[in-house]
């Protein structure tokens, strides 16, 4: 047993090794999450559980703490990283919790990994969490971490979030190992989803799978109750909003802007670089609107960040071969001197430099084929102080049904992708500010914040009740 109140446990530590020639420093992390969490963990006695994204020892100089939050670090070989991270987490449950829009791999070795790494998880955390702390594990990496917790330390109150899609019952029946999933998840006293949809569809397995009693909101599990429900993640606003109006960063919009040759319209994606984003599709959409003369070079203009990521991965690596021979395309076709059709980024950008690139952008287009959330769309519109710009967002993000004032789309209809894209460019001033007002005041009520308090919240009413005298839970 340790001393924290609260152990966050996610796969990703906040901090990652900088290596710049001989020196070594740590630095955040890609991903949000410590953003979102920060507030909530600073003013509490916590500590993060997580890997540092390396294979191996950390070495002396990683930090044991970051900005007031403690960090434990739990260490991957080379094989659980190939297995455990690239294998099991990235290989199988990711395409399957994605629509299956790439096979899933389903191999027993990655399934052992998988299960030893999340053990190992589990048990670093019982080490940590003081007597009757609250432990909050996130995502598909560790969904076996809430039971083997539970085993080891019924004292504690623990909540899970799935900050990925939660696959219908047709396909999570495909996962050979689908019961010991669902009872992983189960060992939580409160398991969040980002949609309700994906918050019934586990309810459902459980009660199907597990043979349980329950509800959409409730499962019964002989004498415990689980709490099954939807938080929708969202943003910093605060923070997109200060840096949005800071005078640099609008400067380099500006900058960006007649670097791209002041065009009429600034058309942007930005996303990991992930077969799930529907960058292709997109791209294919911006090709046809350049064929038939909707666009044209030098008076419009797309930006397309394709941030990095799992690079290891031969479904990335084909990916990324297949956009950039796209781009190629599109420019090769429609491109004029010193006017490219599509500026085509593969690398990552700053935090201000993105809100320039936001500032900069008339049309955002977020079209991916499945995304649990997607915070791109949410920044989008809370960097857009003056409440210009027209977001183009596929249904198939969690976004959506949130952010109902967007140009909906869904991205396998080419011809829909189209449509909305001349909507946008054709909106008058009128409809544009009330639809980003719009969403602006949806973003702005459901900030991050928000997100993690109201998750506290719930997890604390659920378990309020039921704390026995000695404070043992079964
Ligand atoms: O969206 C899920 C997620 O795991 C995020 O938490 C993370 O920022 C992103 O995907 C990239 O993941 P990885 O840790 O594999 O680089």
């Amino acid at each position: 047993m340790g001393d924290f109140d609260l152990v966050v446990v996610a796969n990703r530590l906040p901090v990652e090794r900088l290596t710049a020639g001989t020196t070594t420093t740590w630095g955040i992390s890609p991903g949000g999450l410590v953003s979102a969490l920060s507030p909530v963990l600073e003013s509490r006695n916590a500590v993060w559980i997580g890997w540092p994204g390396e294979v191996g020892e950390v070495g002396a100089s990683f930090p044991v703490n970051w900005e007031g939050i403690a960090l434990k670090p739990v260490l991957l070989s080379e094989d659980e990283r190939d297995e455990f991270y690239l294998g099991f987490a990235n290989a199988t449950l990711w395409p399957l919790y994605h629509d299956a829009i790439r096979s899933p791999t389903f191999d027993r070795t990655w399934w052992h990994a998988y299960v030893d790494v999340n053990a190992r998880f589990a048990k670093t955390a019982a080490e940590t969490a003081a007597f009757g702390a609250i432990v909050w594990v996130h995502d598909y990496q560790l969904q076996l971490v809430p039971k083997m917790l539970r085993d080891l330390r019924p004292d504690l109150r623990i909540g899970f979030f799935l900050h990925i899609p939660f696959p219908p019952r047709e396909l999570f029946m495909q996962l050979p190992w689908r019961r010991e999933i669902v009872e992983g998840l189960l060992g939580a006293d409160l398991v969040g989803f980002q949609v309700p949809g994906a918050a019934s569809n586990f309810s459902r397995l459980a009660r199907h799978l597990v043979g349980l009693r329950g509800t959409d909101s409730l499962v019964d599990l002989a004498g415990r109750q689980v709490r099954v429900g939807a938080f929708p993640i969202s943003v910093d606003t605060g923070r997109l909003m200060e840096r949005a109006r800071d005078p640099a960063v609008q400067t380099r919009a500006l900058q960006i802007r007649s670097d791209l040759g002041d065009p009429e319209a600034v058309l942007l994606g930005v996303d990991r670089l992930d077969y799930t984003k529907g960058i292709d599709h997109r791209i294919m959409a911006v090709k046809e609107l350049f064929a038939d003369g909707t666009l044209s070079a030098g008076r419009h203009v797309m930006v397309q960040m394709a941030v990095p990521s799992r690079e290891e991965d031969p479904h990335y690596q084909r990916e990324r071969e297949h956009l950039e021979q796209l781009v190629s395309e599109v420019n090769g076709e429609f491109a004029d001197v010193g006017h490219p059709a599509i500026h085509y980024l593969y690398q990552s950008v700053s935090f201000d430099e993105l809100i320039s690139l936001y500032l900069a952008a008339d049309v955002m287009l977020v079209t991916p084929l499945r995304d649990g959330m997607n915070l791109v769309a949410k920044e989008y519109v809370m960097s857009r102080i003056d409440a210009t710009g027209c977001l183009v967002l596929s249904e198939f993000a969690g976004a959506a049904s949130e952010l109902r004032g967007s140009l909906l789309i869904n991205p396998y209809d080419l011809d829909a992708t189209k449509n909305a894209i001349r909507h946008a460019l054709e909106m008058d001033k009128t409809e544009e500010r009330a639809r980003m007002r719009r969403l602006r005041r949806i973003v702005r009520r459901h900030d991050v914040h928000r997100w993690a308090s109201s998750f506290l919240v719930a997890l604390d009413e659920q378990t309020a009740s039921e704390t026995p005298e000695g404070g043992q839970r079964h």
